[in-house]
């Protein structure tokens, strides 16, 4: 944690949630909350509320969710410490300089300076594009049909002509030899010392989603080798991490992200209007660029170069999409090679429709396979079907197989019944029959079970915030040790511990947390659904069961878990003790009939 609590919850209470995010979107106030149009998905009835009293907001469409830190962290994209600095500034209140210890220190100045040394950099090939040295980057660049709009936006440049300009410019502001090195903008050699490692190219700064350079792509203007050059990994540059176009496609807000190959299809097709499109660094794609996807969007589009080394790229990215969470679809660009050239060829409306058209990632994954067996051959044919029935077998879940089952059995007019019949022969010699032959009860019931228990676990939660008049019976029964989930455990622990004060404040509780992704769940488990419940027999209860659940789910994770020694046996019986104990009582809700 970068700033002291009390100091960050002083900038917390003084943010008050609903100023803030009316900021951002239209509130309406319906009975005791405000309701508006949630920002971060698309919808077209208001399914995102904001709790005054609570001071967090939810999102019953995509639940989002969170204090007013999340809020800014998500719909700005800052960090932690910057939503901090920002609703700080908004509020008068003075931050102290970050304190870090002496290593943290020097690593977080070597990533400014390096940073502050890119955006020098860039601003030096930024000029140098609009001056008269710039004159043939300029004409290349206008020749690729890109307006001055375009190149200003992407903060387009060139290098000189000269292999040490770039050199002599930094030298002059200041900076070391080392760290140009460490910056990966010059290089080394015996022979030639100190040079430039850019030079008479045009420069396409890489930027991260805050729009900070962290390297350079350089693309020769013309036919010489090799095309691009690009920045070596650095401090700030983490190529698997980052995604070229990311800073401006994440405010485009559509329900899907156009992942294509090169800088110039991502400019070119942000210059058409598509400003969801991004790229990767001149690496393959990652899964950590694919988490990263996530925040933003449901399915990824590939539009991939239409040649072989593009089909490949597909290929191989295609999983690591699915596996994120991510469905994802292939955009034809057929007759033309890359999006740039498909947009300059037949503009963005016949773009559009190829969007609209793009193919589901399997039917294309089968596609690509039949060209490796010869349809006019039965054995060949008999090979391609099994290969078929092999990647079906890659659906876990039983719909969803047999819902593909149908389809490619249709596409490519082959019988099902004899397509089902090679998945389950597939299937036994793998060892692994899918459970359309052989379900698993064991391990479904054994989730549907801890699924259960952890639904339990946050309507415990979520009661807790709404009804702090309950405490006092559930602290007789439950402890912060019941909850099975590290991040609800913390959160329990902190809860009881305010309540033991007398003073509950779940959006404070959401800022011991510093990642987005968990500040969503600590809301959501404030957030949970509670059944309306009539009168107080009903509610008894549903507490009664609630806090039984809680108790029965914390005692079978922890029975799993611990081992045989004697302290672990004597834990698990006084557990199982006070689960036996729980069946017996009768909660009572009236006051003073404890
Ligand atoms: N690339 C690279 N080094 C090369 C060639 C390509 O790093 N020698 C990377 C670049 O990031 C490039 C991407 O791979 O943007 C796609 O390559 P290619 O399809 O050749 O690039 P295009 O974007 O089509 O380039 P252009 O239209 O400028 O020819
Ligand atoms: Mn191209």
């Amino acid at each position: 944690m970068y700033y002291p609590d009390e100091l960050v919850e002083e900038v917390r209470e003084k943010n008050d949630i609903v100023d803030v995010i009316s900021g951002y979107v239209r509130l309406k106030k319906q009975g005791s909350n405000y309701f508006g149009l949630c920002p971060f998905h698309n919808e077209k009835s208001p399914s995102f509320s904001v709790s005054q009293s609570k001071q967090m907001f939810h999102c019953f469409g995509c639940g989002a969710g969170g204090n007013v830190f999340t809020f800014v962290m998500q719909y700005e994209n800052y960090t932690f410490p910057e939503a901090v600095a920002n609703l700080a500034e908004r509020a008068g209140v003075a931050l102290p300089e970050v304190s870090y210890d002496e290593e943290a220190r020097k690593k977080e100045n070597r990533r400014a300076r390096i940073l502050e040394l890119n955006k020098a950099a860039a601003k030096f090939y930024y000029f140098m594009l609009r001056s008269p040295q710039g004159a043939g980057g300029m004409e290349y660049l206008k020749n690729r049909a890109l307006s001055d709009e375009t190149m200003n936006r992407f903060g387009l440049g060139c290098s000189s002509r000269y292999s040490d300009e770039l050199l002599k410019y930094l030298r002059k502001q200041g900076y070391s030899d080392e760290l140009m090195r460490e910056a990966g903008l010059v290089n080394y050699d015996e022979k030639n010392g100190l040079y430039d490692k850019f030079w008479n190219r045009v420069m396409f700064p890489i930027q991260d989603i805050n729009h900070r350079v962290i390297g350079f792509g350089g693309r020769v203007m013309g036919d010489g080798k090799p095309k691009y050059l690009n920045s070596p990994e650095t401090v700030v540059f983490d190529k698997s991490r980052n995604l070229y176009g990311l800073n401006h496609a994440r405010t485009s807000r559509k329900n899907h992200m156009i992942l294509c190959e090169g800088y110039m299809d991502v400019i070119a097709m942000h210059q058409a209007g598509f400003t969801e499109a991004v790229a990767s660094l001149g690496t393959a794609f990652t899964s950590g660029q694919a988490s990263l996807l996530k925040r933003y969007a449901k399915e990824v589009l590939l539009t991939y170069d239409s040649d072989e080394a593009g089909t490949k790229a597909a290929l191989r990215a295609i999983p690591i999409i699915k596996e994120a969470g991510l469905t994802a679809r292939v955009i034809h660009l057929e007759p033309y090679k890359d999006p740039d050239e498909f947009i300059k060829n037949m503009g963005a409306e016949a773009f559009q429709k190829r969007i609209e058209e793009a193919e589901n990632s399997f039917f294309f994954e089968i596609r690509v396979l039949q060209k490796n067996y010869r349809m006019d051959d039965p054995a060949s044919q008999t090979e391609f079907y099994r290969a078929i029935a092999e990647k079906l077998c890659g659906f876990q879940e039983e719909l969803e197989r047999e819902n593909y089952l149908a389809a490619v059995a249709r596409e490519f007019m082959i019988q099902p019944e004899q397509l089902r019949k090679m998945v389950i022969s597939y299937a036994a010699r793998m060892g692994g029959i899918p459970e359309t032959v052989r379900p698993k009860p064991t391990a479904d019931r054994k989730k549907a079970q801890e699924d259960a228990g952890r639904t339990s676990q946050k309507l415990l939660l979520t009661w807790l915030v709404d009804e702090p008049e309950i405490y006092p019976i559930v602290r007789k029964y439950v402890t912060p040790q019941d909850f099975t989930v590290e991040l609800y455990q913390k959160t329990a622990e902190r809860l009881f511990a305010d309540m033991d004060r007398g003073s509950p404040n779940p959006a404070a509780i959401i800022s011991m947390f510093t990642e987005e992704e968990e500040q969503r769940e600590v809301a959501g488990l404030f957030n949970t659904k509670l059944n309306e419940l009539s009168d107080n027999s009903e509610k008894e209860r549903a507490l009664q069961d609630i806090i039984y659940r809680v108790k029965q789910a914390g005692y079978e994770y922890y029975n799993e878990r611990t081992g045989t020694d004697a302290d672990a046996i004597a834990e698990a019986l006084e557990r199982k003790r006070a689960l036996e104990e729980l069946r017996k009582v009768h909660i009572s809700l009236k006051p003073g009939s404890e």
